[in-house]
């Protein structure tokens, strides 16, 4: 059997007919700039992520700089955020020309740990940006509280994990000063190229990101700050809005999986793998993460028998050449490097069927019940 880490093909038959006469028209229209779809989607977004203001932009990398840059941090600010994510969060940081300050993570959770983050606070700490990591939220409270206490700007990076929640309900976007989403393919709401976005609460906030979005400029040809080309298209909101739909059915599947293999993995007594806790709120499984023993054998092992898997992130970013710079060396963080040589990212996308979940955990049983 062959069971891919991620198979978006059926998942497109569900939406392909609906959506082909949406595109169909911006086509005939030749709206492809902002427009009517973008202000349309970006109001199902808003109403989706329990925000005022959501602002579409050009990816979640994007969403990440502008957020900085709205939010006037540059040259001699520090930002705290976490080495265990993709590059782009930390890579944000060093774009506006701030410095990025590591705190290493919660085991449990994969997250920035907030019980470490207070004493990296420097005179210079600007923001805080944890990740929601592989779509379970990051402990909000706890940076909220430190946020408001140290008076720091909060950004949230949600690009794995829209419609997640904290334990009170509260969804990822909505707690910090921004949100930040991506609509990359792989993701929970994936686009069919590169799109993102950002969410807000405050006006000021939300209005200095939509004029950034397209050069600082309002009305055409006055531009009151130095923004970027970070614009959504119409022909990706137009997919995105038409998705969003059965987003919640997708997250439910997602989540029916986890249990499935939580069940699976007792019955087969594989207790040697640590499977991630769905912790107190509404997880959204992005990925399904576990902690394996002998994880590169196993990776090896089960690509060769047809099972998708991933190492999602080898290389903590304290220890990335680019960063080197900044001055950190392995052994600084343990939990962050530790998470990166124990954990392997198991297929737990809507569509996996119980014969294919099945046949994930027999092929990770046979692993380890080789001589
Ligand atoms: C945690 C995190 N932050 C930021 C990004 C960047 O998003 P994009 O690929 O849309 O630029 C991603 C996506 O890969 C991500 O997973």
């Amino acid at each position: 059997m062959n069971v891919p880490l991620l198979d978006l093909k059926p998942q497109y038959q569900t939406f392909a007919d609906e959506l082909r006469p949406v595109l169909e028209k911006i086509c005939a229209d030749q709206t492809f700039i902002l427009g009517p779809s973008v202000k349309s989607c970006e109001a199902a977004l808003a109403a989706y992520c329990h925000v005022p203001h959501a602002i579409g932009v050009s990816s979640g990398s994007d969403a990440l700089i502008v957020s900085l840059m709205a939010a006037g941090i540059g040259p001699g600010d520090e930002v705290i955020t976490t080495p265990y994510t993709f590059f782009a969060t930390a890579g944000a940081i060093a774009r506006v020309g701030a410095r990025i300050v590591f705190a290493d993570i919660d085991p449990d959770s994969f997250n920035l740990d907030p019980a470490l983050v207070e004493a990296r606070i420097t005179p210079r700490t600007r923001a805080i940006l944890p990740v929601h990591l592989y779509g379970r939220l990051a402990d909000m409270a706890a940076f909220e509280a430190i946020a408001r206490k140290h008076n720091l700007v909060l950004v949230e990076d949600a690009c794995q994990a829209i419609g997640a929640e904290d334990a009170q309900g509260r969804r990822a976007g909505s707690i910090g000063d921004y949100g930040c989403f991506s609509f990359f393919p792989s993701k929970n709401l994936g686009c069919f190229g590169d799109g993102g976005l950002v969410t807000a609460t405050d006006p000021a906030r939300a209005h200095r990101v939509e004029i950034m979005r397209n050069h600082g400029m309002e009305p055409q040809y006055y531009h009151h700050c130095i923004g970027g080309n970070f614009r959504l298209d119409a022909l990706q909101a137009a997919v995105i809005e038409c998705k969003l739909k059965y987003l919640d059915g997708w997250s439910a599947a997602r989540q029916t999986n986890a249990k499935r293999y939580v069940k699976l993995f007792a019955e087969a007594g594989l207790s040697q793998v640590v499977l991630p806790t769905p912790g107190p709120g509404r997880h959204v499984y992005n990925q399904f993460i576990c902690r394996v023993p002998r994880r590169d054998d196993l990776v090896a092992y089960l690509r060769a028998h047809g099972v998708g898997c991933a190492i999602y992130y080898p290389v903590p970013l304290h220890v990335q050449e680019c960063f080197a710079d900044l001055g950190y060396k392995a052994g600084d963080f343990p939990e962050a490097e530790r998470a990166a040589r124990e954990t392997i990212a198991l297929p737990i996308y809507p569509e996996l069927s119980d014969d294919m979940a099945a046949y994930v955990v027999q092929t990770i049983a046979d692993f380890y019940a080789a001589p």
